[in-house]
């Protein structure tokens, strides 16, 4: 049996698929000019599918880029958060995916644990798609990287600096740095590192990766500056990230170290006052409300290459 196509993680697809997904997302956002947001795009690559969408965490960007996306494919969408499943229950993810798999095209899944949608992917015959979980957020950086793209040209070559926590979304930017050939400076406290696993294949991979704990440093030249919440879904020691990553907001200062044209990005929900400040969210650095947007394209882009249609 031919095996799906599955979108877990941006380190396990090759440079010419990210590259056909970006390509792909910018073309189907240009057509879309003009059309109201419930028309279906011409080629209508997801026309008699479903998508099923299971939710272990809240979403507000992820839900609604996803099921309008599905809709713009020319498919339908089915919703649910976990606990109101089975799955809620108890019943095993590896049974969940089989059944699921006899039911629709494809699977959006948001979890707790990085390692149950693998699972339900090893066990899914139809595609399945990391909609977030602890370890990474693969769907956010295709929207961050079509974002930087469309207003800065091709990222390959140039500097992304993130600053704070070296969360999910940290290490979907370093999966991602390999294959697209950016340069990526992190900087954070030692305590909130990144995932040494996805720091140690970088480094085999030859990814540009530089850790600092100094923001000033990662910042300094930089064509786009990254952070996020840093208190991410699931963290529990609220007060101690909130002390230690006190040094690492984004303000109009830091940003005045990063390159003239340097663009601020964030996958918010964004904690204005914290990790960056109302200034730089709102100023003219910012691209937060396109990014925001870029979700959809992206997904869509990427429903596309799952369900076969692309590269
Ligand atoms: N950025 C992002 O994934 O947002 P949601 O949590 O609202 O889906
Ligand atoms: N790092 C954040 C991203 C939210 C979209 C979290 O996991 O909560």
């Amino acid at each position: 049996m031919t095996q799906p196509r599955h979108f877990l993680d941006i380190w396990r697809l090759d440079a010419p698929t990210l590259r056909a997904i970006l390509d792909d997302a910018k073309a189907r956002k240009a057509a879309r000019a003009g059309r109201g947001q419930a028309e279906v795009d011409a080629d209508a690559p997801a026309k008699g599918k479903t998508l099923a969408m299971i939710f272990q965490k809240n979403s507000t960007r992820t839900r609604f880029s996803f099921d309008a996306g599905i809709r713009q494919l020319g498919g339908a969408s089915i919703i649910a958060t976990a606990s109101d499943m089975q799955l809620g229950r108890g019943e095993p993810i590896e049974d969940t995916a089989r059944v699921l798999s006899r039911m629709v095209d494809a699977v959006m899944i948001r979890a707790n644990h990085h390692e149950d949608v693998e699972r339900f992917a090893q066990y899914s015959s139809v595609p399945v798609i990391n909609g977030l979980t602890d370890k990474s957020h693969p769907c956010q950086i295709m929207a961050d990287l079509q974002t930087f793209e469309e207003h800065r040209g091709l990222v390959a070559g140039r500097t992304i600096a993130w600053v704070g926590d070296g969360n999910n979304v940290c290490a979907s930017f370093i999966h991602a740095a390999t294959l697209l050939g950016f340069k990526l400076n992190i900087a954070c406290p030692a305590v909130y590192h990144p995932d040494l696993v996805d720091l140690a294949r970088a480094a085999e991979q030859g990814a540009k990766v530089e850790m600092t704990d100094d923001p000033r440093a990662a910042v300094e030249g930089a064509d786009c500056v990254v952070t996020d919440t840093w208190v991410s879904m699931g963290d529990v020691d609220h007060d101690e990230r909130l002390a230690t990553l006190e040094p690492y907001q984004v303000d109009e200062a830091l940003m005045a170290l990063a390159a003239k044209d340097a663009v601020f990005l964030h996958c918010l929900p964004a904690h204005r006052g914290e990790e960056v400040t109302d200034a730089v969210m709102d100023g003219p650095q910012s691209l937060v409300w396109d990014e925001a947007e870029n979700r959809i394209h992206a997904q869509k882009a990427i429903m596309a290459w799952c369900f076969g249609r692309l590269g």
